[in-house]
């Protein structure tokens, strides 16, 4: 009878009635169970089987039917599941651009036998300037108007800290620690207190590199940089490269890359000169690896600092430098 019952359902509803019915504590199968106790012991054995086989039976009807019926409501209100269906996949991120060109760059560099080093986003004035030939009265730290730190000066030395403002200071650290030869590019982002514009942030990235040792020429500095424009950008883009001033290097240079976006015509990006300078660069000051403890009468060096942004901007002809850290994932999520 209580097979058939189930069988005549319909709904969810009436199957919890069925089995507090036929299943519940207060169920004749229940009281049946309970009673089986004050039964002699052959005849609860013989009964204890018979009446857990009918338990048995009911429940796996009981269960059957209960999943017959949720499936049939699923069905019916049109939420069926499909299983050959494909998974939902979720919206995946990648790296940033800056990010993933730092990489690409860092990755180059190794591969002509730099090694790759980090260094304090937070500086001494002394590193960043002092030991870069820069003293306190010297006009190019106008160039580079800073982000000074509220802090104690250093004891007994009085340097003050400040949010570097390029990556050269690694070039004095790691000189007045590793004995030459050294070859080293140095990724990381730097601050300057000054105005935005198309080419221009107060925070960015650079890359700086560092090669010391006996006998190295300016022809060294110009092949590594040649090289690193062509494996990067292709043997087709034109290169310039000409003198530039810094105080840490002697002489100085600055390279440019021919313009992405007007290929040389000038256009806003290029301000009309058709090139952008991507990197300062020259051979190590005398000075400088004198005051890292560097003897320049027996070695000679190479540094240069890229600046990032403004490579995938002449990689991909972005003509605002801005678009990088404004968080427009339609922009970003084009790379
Ligand atoms: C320097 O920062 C030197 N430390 C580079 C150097 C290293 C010279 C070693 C010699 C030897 P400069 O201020 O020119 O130089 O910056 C280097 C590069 O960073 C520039 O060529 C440019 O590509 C990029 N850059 C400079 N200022 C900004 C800025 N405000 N926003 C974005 N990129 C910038």
């Amino acid at each position: 009878m209580a097979l058939t019952e189930l069988a005549g359902l319909d709904q969810t509803k009436g199957l919890e009635e069925w089995r507090i019915a036929y299943l519940g504590k207060k169920s004749r199968l229940t009281e049946l169970l309970r009673s089986l106790a004050t039964l002699p012991l052959e005849e609860r054995k013989e009964l204890g089987a018979a009446t857990n086989i009918l338990k048995n039976e009911l429940e796996s009807e009981y269960k059957q039917k209960e999943d017959l019926l949720r499936n049939a409501g699923i069905a019916a209100a049109g939420v069926g599941i499909d299983v050959s269906l494909p998974g939902r996949s979720f919206p995946k991120g990648h790296l940033h651009p800056v990010s993933r060109v730092l990489t690409e760059i860092s990755d180059i560099f190794a591969g002509m036998g730099f090694q790759v080093v980090e260094g304090p986003e937070v500086e001494w004035d002394h590193y960043t300037f002092d030991s870069l030939n820069i003293p306190p009265e010297h006009p190019s730290r106008d160039n580079m108007a800073s982000f000074w730190l509220d802090a104690p000066p250093k004891e007994p030395e009085g340097w003050r800290m400040l949010l570097r403002t390029h990556t050269s200071p690694m070039q004095a650290r790691v000189m007045e620690k590793v004995p030459p030869p050294i070859r080293i590019v140095v990724p990381g982002r730097v601050f300057r207190y000054e105005a935005t514009d198309a080419t221009h942030l107060a925070m960015f990235t650079q890359i700086e590199g560092l090669a010391v040792d006996k006998g190295i020429t300016m022809a060294d500095l110009k092949g590594t940089l040649f090289e690193f424009a062509r494996r990067f950008f292709g043997p087709d883009r034109a290169v310039r490269f000409r003198t530039d001033f810094f105080p840490f290097v002697e002489p100085g240079a600055e390279m440019a890359i021919e313009c992405a976006v007007c290929r040389g015509k000038g256009c806003r990006l290029c301000s009309g000169s058709g090139w952008i300078e991507i990197l300062g660069a020259g051979m190590v000051h005398p000075r400088v690896l004198k005051m890292a403890g560097i003897d320049p009468d027996v070695y000679s060096g190479f540094a240069f600092g890229i600046g990032i942004e403004r490579i995938p901007m002449l990689h991909y002809g972005i003509d605002d430098i801005r678009l990088f850290y404004n968080g427009d994932l339609r922009f970003l999520g084009q790379f």
